[in-house]
């Protein structure tokens, strides 16, 4: 094999394979190039999103012909005047976007500076750069993409849908757009306008607030809590959700340093470690963070799309993040819920997660067999009959913190016979907060999570049902619309077929909505809107190959968390003894979807300990 220097056009279109990955990815690249250039209003147009056309339009500062021959060239820009990687104070800084695109596709710049007396126009096809040419346009420049990839077929069979490509390249818009408020934007397909941003007016802050009103949505509007913190010359700004607004992904999470967008592995982990104890490990909190650094601080040259950066100190990074969030949820008055004395805790342990039904045989006395277990007819009965409390209501007013004490039929608290205590879990003696069932044992104490409990038993059953004859469906009376983003829609329309396995039984309502007909009847009553929004945003994080049964346990999770009691919601003491019954009758109900305990027990033993008689 002959060692050789490869030839321009190849060395261009192997740069381009890092960065330009698909449209948006151009997209990405022009826009920024405008927002350098100094743009107060810039247009994007797709085709066929991005596939066959997407051009992007500015009222910056514009090129000269000469500017325009150089600016295609190779490790050519404008954005270095002093050689210096360390201060970088515009997005771009590399010279390569231009020619990576150039040497993938038909490159069209039309360009006039602002005071220039007419427009010249430079084409670029797979490497080749053609000669400038006179054209009518404005002060500012053009720049059009035509067939990409068609030198590079071999990334152009990556390519997904023109939907698809156009979701990614609005994303992309969408971010460069919260960064820069005061910048209009436009984005239209071959139809319409997609995306119509007007400047934002004021100071940065309140355009940046106008602005992520539009993006957000009023439900983050109404759920969210302002912060702003600084730390050693560090400062961030932003919006954070309460804990209770989160998503099954954290493609809700916008996060921008220095004014670029960026999807930074630090900042997500620092989100999630703030987060931590306020949400599951598979909830994602919607938030909207702008961190102002020195340059010198960042280094902003480590990832070819220039999605990551490197902090010079990422611990004071991390911490930053995390205490001003921290510091805001607290403020809004949410307390974390590991603040539970930690002596206490230390006898409260919880149980291991077990991984069968809970063996009786752990258990001195009699152990009766639950209801559930009992063979042949009983079994098919108590199989399908709804769950406890599947009606989940919240509590009345003033009930939430209510204590409920089991009674017995003629009104006292008779304790119970030992025939109820032996079994594994005890007997139901009281619910405590409207959210925990304290069972009385043999030998101890039980407290549940009924919560946790029923989202684990609700989807063991669905899991079952599956297996042997598919899921039972509940007609809705009136079918309940959801109105959700284009392209969740289309995924959820996507997946309709299998989703009416899972007993989800929708269809699409007019482009901007969908239609669900059938619930899994195991749900019983349950907020649809929640679930359905829920759904599609753990279908974004699927593999588009992958068969929905094959993670069946995502998409059962999601379903049970929707149809279990909530915390909150009252219960008698049968519906709390039959919830303890299932509990024992059912593989894995030790533990949560989350990973959390469903129960912790303490032994009289324990409790003795606590108070020193021990
Ligand atoms: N819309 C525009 N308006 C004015 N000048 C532009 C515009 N787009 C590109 N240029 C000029 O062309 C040069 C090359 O652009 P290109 O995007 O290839 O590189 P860059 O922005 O300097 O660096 P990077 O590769 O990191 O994006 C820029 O440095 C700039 O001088
Ligand atoms: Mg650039």
């Amino acid at each position: 094999m002959g060692l050789r220097r490869l030839p321009e056009t190849l060395v261009n279109r192997i740069a381009a394979g890092e960065v330009i990955e698909r449209p948006a990815a151009a997209v990405k690249e022009l826009v920024e190039n405008a927002l350098d250039a100094g743009a107060r209003r810039i247009e994007v147009q797709l085709r066929d999103g991005g596939r066959a056309y997407l051009s992007v339009s500015d009222d910056g500062s514009g090129m000269t012909p000469e500017e325009m021959a150089l600016a295609v060239e190779r490790h050519a820009t404008s954005k270095l005047p002093d050689d210096d990687l360390v201060n970088i104070r515009s997005l771009g800084f590399r010279g390569e976007a231009l020619p990576s695109i150039g040497a993938v596709a038909r490159l069209t710049l039309a360009s006039r500076p602002r005071d220039a007396a007419e427009a010249w126009q430079l084409s670029v096809e797979g490497g080749r750069v053609g000669t400038p040419r006179p054209v009518a346009l404005q002060s500012g420049t053009r720049v059009e993409v035509r067939d990409l990839f068609f030198a590079t077929p071999a990334r152009l069979k990556f390519l997904k849908q023109g939907r698809t490509e156009q979701n990614y390249v609005r994303d992309t818009v969408e971010r460069l757009a919260m960064a820069h408020p005061q910048v209009s934007f436009l984005l239209a397909d071959e139809k319409r306008r997609v995306l119509q941003l007007d400047a934002g007016s004021g100071d940065l802050f309140g355009a940046r607030m106008q602005r992520l009103g539009q993006l957000l949505g009023r439900e983050f509007q109404e759920n969210c809590l302002p912060l702003d913190a600084t730390r050693e010359g560090l400062r961030l700004t932003g919006l954070i959700g309460l804990p209770t607004l989160n998503r099954g992904t954290s493609q809700h999470q916008y996060l921008f340093v220095n004014g670029r967008p960026v999807k930074d592995r630090l900042l997500l982990g620092a989100i999630r470690g703030a987060y931590q104890d306020f949400l599951a490990r598979d909830r994602h909190p919607l938030v909207a963070l702008f961190l102002e650094c020195p340059a010198e601080a960042v280094d902003v040259n480590v990832h070819p799309a220039k999605a990551e950066v490197r902090f010079r100190d990422a611990g004071l990074v991390r911490g930053l993040i995390v205490s001003a969030c921290r510091h805001a949820l607290a403020q809004a008055g949410h307390r974390a819920s590991t603040t539970v004395a930690g002596a206490a805790l230390g006898a409260f342990r919880p149980e291991a997660p077990r991984t069968g039904p809970l063996p009786s045989g752990n258990w001195s006395g009699a152990y009766r067999p639950a209801p559930a277990s009992a063979g042949g007819l009983a079994q098919a009965v108590a199989f399908y009959a709804p769950l406890p409390g599947l009606d989940a209501q919240p509590a009345a007013r003033g009930e939430e913190a209510g204590e409920v004490l089991t009674e017995s039929a003629d009104g006292s608290t008779a304790p119970p016979t030992p025939a109820e205590t032996a079994f594994p879990l005890g007997a139901a003696r009281a619910q405590l907060h409207a959210t925990y069932i304290v069972a009385q044992t043999e030998d101890g104490i039980v407290v549940v999570d009924q919560h946790a409990a029923h989202e684990r038993l609700v989807y063991e059953r669905m899991k079952q049902q599956m297996a042997r004859s598919g899921v039972a469906r509940q007609l809705l009376l009136i079918p309940e619309v959801v109105t959700l983003e284009e392209a969740a829609i289309q995924r959820l329309l996507a997946r309709a077929e299998e989703l009416a396995e899972l007993g989800l039984v929708i269809e699409g309502f007019g482009g901007q909505a969908v239609l669900v007909r059938e619930i899994p009847a195991l749900l019983g009553k349950t907020d649809v809107v929640a679930l359905v929004q829920d759904l599609a945003d753990e279908l974004t994080e699927m593999d588009e190959a992958l068969a929905l049964k094959e993670r069946l346990e995502e998409v059962c999770g999601t379903l049970a968390c929707h149809g279990s009691v909530r915390a909150g919601r009252r219960l008698t003491v049968d519906e709390m003894n039959s919830l303890l019954r299932e509990m024992e009758a059912t593989p894995h109900s030790g533990q949560c979807n989350h990973g959390r305990p469903t129960y912790v027990e303490l032994k009289l033993a324990d409790i003795e300990r606590l108070f020193g008689r021990r």
